[in-house]
């Protein structure tokens, strides 16, 4: 049978084109528009790139329409309610779910990289107490690119693996450490005889003068919702990682560079937005000024945690989160927090009522609750995008290894439409 084409028909110049279309296993199709340029002298454009798919992948698929989300082809949901971090880990980066003696070598390998070396505490007390932790992230994690070189040949499989292996493991450390800084107190090393989240809560909150209490309900919420966040195609911050790591830069400083993308408030950065937003809005009587400022134009301010540019339904991870966000208040501070969450569901039922949202497909993203839940656990507004970029790092360090281990890769090299001026003679400051 032919190959699928699609005709390209430049009516400018009557020369037409015939591109092959990628098949993919599910979802839209790719038009192959590589000989575009040479056969046409024409470029795509798509600036945020809405309709352009960077690469193949078989990592994680969504379907904005329906408010599907499947890593390696399972259901968020059943990996949510199912599994576990190392778990679901272990399957974004090797393709399938381990067996017990994979999942124990696995988290043999993990706990005996959640260490950083000694050195690196100079980093932090570089930075005063009040950095935001994202920049701590930025800078320290971006720091473990001057470590490691033993394994820094990044053609070598053995040597990416143990770099992903190292970034999943000393996130949670760094990440803590960086926390610990902004209020003083001792880092606190890891202990290889917790599960990583329970590791994560005990380097966040123990210290040298009492132990931290392990409650496996918010070990459970925090699995739940590292889980949720691991992993999400192409969005910005993968994206990010992809195109450093395509020039064959260093693991570590690939992931810095995601980190940073995902802090803006358009992206990971919109958690701690939200948190901030319910605080300014403060009672359900003053929503409905809110929504109005939301929907007018000459107004910057947006409905943080909402909206996304491929989810057109209701974000499967957000509905999960805020289920569990009704297990968790309701069972550890339900004082303290069931205002801020009414005053987000009473939000969100206006919301989703106002034509404006209606018709532009606005739904709840993984933003909106998650910090309700993060602020329950006794996490500071300033961490809730280092808890993103914790569980991203997952979905980063898989896509670069799938990019990396394609004996096809080539570095990432956007073109443009050039709208500038056209040749001109320079003019000497005398005569300007
Ligand atoms: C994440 O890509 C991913 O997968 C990301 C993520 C992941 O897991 O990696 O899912 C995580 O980043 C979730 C998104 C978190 N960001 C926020 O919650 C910030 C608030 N949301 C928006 O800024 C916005 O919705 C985006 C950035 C998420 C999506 O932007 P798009 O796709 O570029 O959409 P757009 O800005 O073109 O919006 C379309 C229309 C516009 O109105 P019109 O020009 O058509 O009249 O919807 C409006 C926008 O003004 N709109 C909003 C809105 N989001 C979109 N209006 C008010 N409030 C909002 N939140």
């Amino acid at each position: 049978m032919s190959k699928k084409t699609v005709t390209i028909t430049n009516n400018w110049t009557g020369k037409q084109v015939d591109l092959p279309l990628v098949e993919g296993s599910q979802g839209p199709y790719g038009i192959d528009v590589r000989p575009l340029y040479s056969e046409l002298g024409l470029l795509a454009y798509d600036p945020g790139f809405f309709s352009t798919a960077s690469c193949s992948s078989q990592i994680t698929y969504i379907d904005g329409e329906e408010g599907v989300l499947q890593y390696r082809g399972y259901p968020v949901e059943q990996l949510a309610e199912q599994s576990n971090f190392l778990e679901t880990a272990y399957l974004l980066m090797y393709g399938e779910l381990p067996t017990l003696t994979q999942l124990s070598a696995f988290r043999t390998q993990i706990c005996h990289h959640t260490m950083i070396n000694e050195s690196l505490k100079n980093f932090f007390h570089g930075f005063h107490y009040d950095a935001h932790p994202m920049a701590v992230m930025v800078g320290v994690v971006g720091s473990l690119s001057a470590f490691y070189h033993d394994s820094l040949d990044i053609r070598d499989p053995e040597h990416r693996e143990v770099s992903a292996h190292r970034m999943i493991a000393k996130m949670p450390t760094i990440a803590a450490a960086s926390y610990k800084h902004t209020i003083g107190e001792p880092f606190v090393y890891p202990r290889n005889d917790l599960d990583y989240c329970g590791n994560f809560l005990n380097m966040m909150f123990s210290t040298p003068c009492e132990p931290y209490p392990m409650d496996p309900l918010k070990e459970k919420a925090l699995n739940l919702l590292f889980i949720l966040h691991m992993d999400h195609e192409q969005n910005a911050s993968s994206a990010t990682v992809r195109l450093a790591g395509s020039s064959q830069a260093n693991p570590f400083a690939c992931i810095a560079a995601g980190i940073a993308s995902l802090w803006g408030p358009a992206h990971g950065g919109a958690n701690e937005a939200v948190l901030e937003m319910l605080e300014q809005i403060g009672t359900p009587e003053r929503v409905p000024e809110f929504i109005r400022r939301a929907k007018d134009k000459e107004d910057p301010f947006r409905l943080m945690g909402f909206g996304h540019r491929v989810y057109k339904n209701y974000d499967p991870r957000a509905r999960l989160i805020r289920k569990t966000c009704h297990e968790v208040l309701a069972q550890v501070a339900p004082d303290a927090y069931n205002p801020i969450f009414e005053l987000a569901l009473k939000l969100e039922e206006l919301a989703r009522s106002d034509d404006y949202f209606i018709e532009r497909n606005l739904y709840p993203n993984v933003d909106f609750y998650s910090g309700i839940i993060y602020r329950a656990l006794g996490i500071p507004n300033n961490m809730f995008t280092v808890m993103f970029a914790i569980a991203r790092t997952v979905g980063w360090v898989s896509h670069w290894m799938e990019m990396m281990g394609d004996p096809g890769q080539r570095i990432g090299r956007p073109r443009q439409v050039y709208t500038g001026a056209t040749e001109r003679v320079y003019c000497p400051i005398e005569r300007r």
